[in-house]
Formats: C-alpha cells, structure tokens, sequence
C-alpha cells in the first residue's frame, strides 16, 4: 500500500493563463501579458484584476451565495482591484471541465463536488467511499484538521490550492420505477452516477447498472429516461426539479457526505500582487464554512419541497445492507493508511 504523509499546503510556481488584469479603472478585457506585478504590493499599481468563479449549480443555490459573498468582501476589502465574476449552471463547464481548467489557469476560481476532483488528484478520493462519516460532524473535524490540510497539499501539486471545504448535503437515491427499501431493489436499475470509480464499484457492488456521466447530461438522461435514476442530495433533487425528470421515489440513503471544495488556480494566485493574493485567500478560507451552514438550513426545506410535489420520501430505511454490500470497495483505495485515519479519527 502506498504511504502518504500529510504536509501543510505549499504553494508552487506555475505560469498563468486566465486571469485578466485591466488598466486603471478600466474593466476592458484585455489580458495581461507578462507584465502584472504578480508577487509584488499592489499599492499605487491601479491594476484591475478580473476572475471568474465557475460552478455547476443554480443562483439560489450556496454554492453560488458563497461566491457572491466572496466577490463582495473581496472586492471591498481591495477597493476594487479584485472583481470576482460569477458563473453559475456549468456555463463555463461541467465540475471536471472546471477542475481541468484550474489546472490550466483557464478558471480561476470553482467550487465542485470532490467526486470528479479524484481524476486529478487521486488521494481525495477517500471522500467518496460511501458510509465513510459517522456524521456531518465528524466529516467536519476530519476536514478542518490535519488531514483535510493535508489533501490540500496533495491538491497543490496539481497547481489547485484549496481554500476551504464546503458541502453539499448527504447523498441520496432517486428513480422513477420503485421504492427503493434495501439493495435488492435496486438490481438492475440504470442509474447515473457521478464520474468517480468509487461510486460507480458501490452501485455495481449493490446490483444496480450504473452509467457514469457530468451532470450537464444527466438531466437530460433522466427526462428521456435513458437512466431510470440518480443520486444526489436533496437540495439538487429540488433546485433541478427531479419530480419533472420522472423522478418519483427517493430514499434518504444518505450514503456519501457530498463534500464541496472551493479552489483557486495556482496561476491566477502567482499573477496577482502579494497583498491582493492574502486577502482572496484569507477571505476563500472563511467561505466554506458559511456555505455549509446555508445547506444545513436549506436542507429540510428542499425535503418538503419535493414532498409536496409528490415525491415518495423513504425516511425510515435501514442502511446496514447498503453498508455492507458495498464494504469491498473501501480495497479499491490506493491510500489505506489514509483512510484508517480517517475511520481512527472518528473512533
Ligand atoms: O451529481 C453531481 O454531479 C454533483 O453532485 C452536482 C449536482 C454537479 C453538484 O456538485
């Protein structure tokens, strides 16, 4: 098994490619070439730096208030100098495509489900492993120690620097053709699945037929019923209207704590003046703890919501089959040592 050890982040030098830096005053569009003031004190520069915060969820969703609050603190607290826009509903990309485009310094700023994050940087997906937190507390304390610093770090080797851990609410099952009470029930049943190995095994392990897509398509798929169900928190079953993409049962499975990160592109980090770069982290790492609090508030509304729309709500559902029907995937994890710190931490 390989062995990691957890280190605080660090921050690597890379080119940039996205950020777009104006004139005084000026909002134009014209790209900075080569001649930003990038590591020095933006005192006096008057530059204007543009970034764009991409996402795959709607404007009334956390994910998107978390980045409104961000552009305004940030921008007030720079007079100015930092203008952060926002782009909601995979406008500029689904999760994976935004994750790419960090790497790339095409994207400055995104929040996205660990899930399609695991395709670069390998070690998070730990957080994917169904039934890993007791609850969202623990997975809380987990992530705001030592060990969230440390998948922080591995993210910063792929020129992502972490900001802060947000969420997403716990996952659950939805389909159009039956109550699902215990995994039999879900045998044979096309279901969509994030691009993530591990949930793709677990739904194989508990006898449904998977198909791993971005969710961009995954709507689409549900109305024209190409895939009979999905998986997702409550809060998405309701902000993308499920019950309108045949979606008539849901069970509170909550089988993966769907943990959100807020990231920034090493490349637009090494772009913007010392000073400036302090407070956009500074501010990126208070974020994400407000975001999960508008979840955790947001959460048993979206519930009724979706109940009063006629969705078939399956509270009392024993979860040990689902537990134990999937327990082999937790071998498919390269970084065992990883993940006993986690199981160990909430001992
Ligand atoms: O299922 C997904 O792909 C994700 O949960 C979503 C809806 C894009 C939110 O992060």
């Amino acid at each position: 098994m390989k062995k990691r050890k957890y280190l605080a982040p660090f921050v690597a030098v890379l080119a940039s490619l996205s950020l777009v830096a104006c004139g005084s005053g000026s909002d134009s569009d014209s790209t900075n070439e080569g001649e930003t003031t990038s590591g020095s004190d933006s005192t006096d520069s008057g530059e204007v730096f543009k970034l764009q915060a991409g996402h795959s969820l709607p404007e009334d969703h956390p994910y998107e208030k978390a980045f409104q609050k961000l552009a305004e603190t940030v921008e007030e607290r720079t007079d100015g100098q930092i203008v952060i826009e926002t782009f909601p509903s995979s406008q500029i990309g689904a999760e994976r495509e935004l994750t790419e485009g960090l790497t790339f310094g095409t994207v400055d700023l995104v929040v996205s489900s660990t899930a399609p994050v695991t395709n670069f940087v390998p070690e998070l997906g730990v957080l994917d492993l169904p039934f890993l937190f007791n609850d969202r507390e623990a997975a809380v304390e987990v992530l705001e120690g030592e060990i969230g610093q440390g998948l922080f770090s591995s993210l910063s080797e792929q020129g992502i620097i972490g900001l802060s851990w947000g969420e997403n609410g716990f996952r659950h099952i939805t389909n159009s053709e039956r109550p699902i009470n215990s995994p039999s029930d879900l045998e044979g049943l096309t279901i969509r699945t994030q691009e993530n190995e591990f949930h793709l095994a677990a739904f194989e392990m508990l006898g449904a037929s998977p198909s791993p897509m971005a969710w961009t398509e995954a709507l689409t798929a549900l109305q024209q019923g190409v895939v009979k169900g999905q998986e997702n928190p409550a809060i998405v079953a309701d902000q993308f209207d499920l019950y309108n993409a045949n979606q008539e049962h849901m069970t509170l499975t909550g089988h993966v704590y769907s943990v959100a990160i807020f990231m920034l592109s090493q490349d637009t980090y090494d772009k913007l003046p010392e000073d400036l770069r302090e407070i956009l982290v500074e501010e990126g790492q208070n974020i994400g703890s407000y975001q999960r609090d508008l979840i955790v508030e947001m959460e048993q509304e979206s519930l009724n919501k979706l109940a009063e729309q006629g969705m078939q709500i399956i509270e009392d559902i024993d979860v040990e089959p689902f537990r134990s029907a999937i327990s082999d995937v937790y071998d498919r994890f390269e970084y065992q040592e990883l993940l006993q710190q986690i199981l160990d931490a909430q001992q």
